[in-house]
């Protein structure tokens, strides 16, 4: 499969070398894209700046019918959209049609909010005068979309935009690209005008620095590691532009000692294993309490063990291959770290590679310390370290103890308690006794080193809008 940028309403990049996407469970060749630079991005970000005028002038109600065209194409391919991403993801494939449908209820919700951006009048302090706030689009966005949610990063960030009137250049990974160009596709049989959305593929710090320079690009959105989210806040300083950051995570799960147990463990495995621990909102340490602790491994433990690793694309698959080498050596030193400072392994704890893709079973770590690696780091991987924890104040200060503010979660069946411990955590989200709390209409973002900004729910399209105060005189 051979694939093109998407400049004004053109497929363009023929002549350019190709980058290779292959899928991770098996290292097969999936298709190409070319690598763009610094001057594809320019044309599309030009594109998108010619195009804005016309684009923000139309009603809320004629973007809104773009976009539930959008959302129903995007329904309408769920199964060839989820096995292209099995194949240049890895993921399961029921766990990518879910994230097709994922991606189109933001496409879907933000049709409907779009319509809802309102302004308001505010009372003068004198005759003579009227007061009014007025909401317009931001302009030119710029995205750049991770590879571990392939459609919904892109459709988190391109419905509200396109909702609140802005146009946009999307970068899509190098590791996945092919998902972000099948949904430009569709975007173009919606019928959405040339140069609304543009996609540019390649070389991330040229487009990226092209991105962050370009005077045009009003709104910067970006989702990926705390690392590059810092230096683009740095390249951001230099226009002035608005950013939003949705960065790193390393979300603690807190169980209480009157939790329901089995719920605590469902809500445990869906929030550890979704995408096979290669999500930012993912619990990533756990803290439970002494009184329910070994009866709580033991029962986690049973389920873990029935979790079956392979091609994502295989049926009964629930952990596909971790996206590369380096990500795979980074949970297996999460691992060997804990196992070597005194941490015991009750379920895995080894991977595997198979002609040069990379595999990481199911695993579960007890005993484990404060000071261990794992307790400090984002593994992004299936693997569960679990501490002790005496009282409820404790696990919240080991819960806090990280630059990290993403997502947290707590199992409890006490209002008063657990109510508590949401209070006293320092995260963007928390999910109680829920263990996927994602969803369209709810905000999504970080506190602390997290990141900046909220997508999805009304603030998700506040993002892309400026507040204009006017005062008239009578
Ligand atoms: C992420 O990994 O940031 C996306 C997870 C989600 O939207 O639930």
């Amino acid at each position: 499969m051979e694939k093109f940028h998407y400049i004004n309403g053109e497929w363009t990049g023929q002549d350019l070398e190709k980058l290779e996407v292959n899928n991770p469970a098996t290292g097969e060749l999936v298709g190409t894209v070319p690598v763009g630079g610094k001057s594809e991005t320019k044309k599309a970000i030009d594109a998108a700046h010619q195009a804005f005028p016309a684009w923000s002038s139309l009603t809320a109600y004629e973007r809104s019918s773009y976009l539930k065209k959008l959302h129903g194409l995007m329904m309408d391919h769920e199964d060839e959209l989820a096995e292209l991403m099995t194949l240049e993801m890895g993921k399961p494939l029921h766990e990518s049609k879910g994230e097709v449908a994922y991606s189109a209820s933001f496409v879907e919700w933000f049709a409907e909010e779009g319509k809802r951006v309102y302004g308001r009048t505010i009372p003068p302090h004198n005759k003579g005068r009227m007061m009014e706030v007025r909401k317009q689009p931001v302009g030119v966005v710029g995205a750049i979309t991770p590879w571990n949610f392939p459609a919904a990063m892109i459709a988190r960030k391109l419905a509200p935009a396109l909702a609140a009137g802005c146009t946009f250049v999307v970068k899509p990974p190098s590791a996945t690209p092919l998902t972000a160009v099948r949904l430009v596709e569709l975007c173009e049989e919606a019928g959405i005008p040339k140069g609304v959305v543009n996609l540019v593929t390649g070389k991330s710090s040229e487009v990226a620095g092209e991105l962050m320079s370009n005077p045009h690009v009003r709104k910067m959105t970006f989702t990926g590691s705390t690392e590059v989210g810092k230096k683009l806040m740095e390249q951001a300083a230099e226009t002035v532009k608005n950013i939003s950051l949705e960065l790193g995570g390393h979300a603690p799960i807190i169980v209480l000692d009157d939790a329901d147990i089995d719920k605590a463990v469902d809500g445990v495995i869906a929030s550890k294993f979704r995408n096979g621990g290669q999500t930012c909102i993912c619990g990533n340490r756990v803290y439970v309490q002494e009184k329910i602790y070994e009866e709580f491994i033991s029962k986690f433990a049973d389920k873990t063990k029935e979790l079956k690793v392979g091609n994502g694309l295989e049926k009964g698959t629930d952990i596909g291959p971790m996206i590369d080498k380096d990500g795979y050596e980074k949970v297996e030193k999460h691992v060997q770290n804990a196992l070597s400072q005194g941490a015991e392994c009750v379920v895995g704890g080894e991977g595997y590679e198979e002609n040069g893709s990379y595999f990481y079973r199911p695993t579960i770590l007890k005993d484990v310390t404060p000071g261990m690696l794992i307790m400090n780091e984002e593994t992004f991987g299936p693997v569960a370290p679990i501490q002790k924890v005496k009282t409820d104040e404790e696990a919240i200060k080991y819960a806090n103890q990280t630059p990290f503010g993403l997502a947290a979660y707590v199992f409890s069946e006490s209002v008063r308690r657990g109510n508590h411990v949401v209070n006293a955590l320092d995260y963007g989200i928390v999910g109680w006794n829920d263990g996927v709390p994602s969803a369209a209409q709810a905000p999504f973002g970080g506190m602390k080193q997290s990141g900046i900004g909220r997508e999805g729910g009304h603030e998700g399209i506040e993002a892309y809008l400026e507040t204009k105060y006017v005062s008239i005189g009578l």
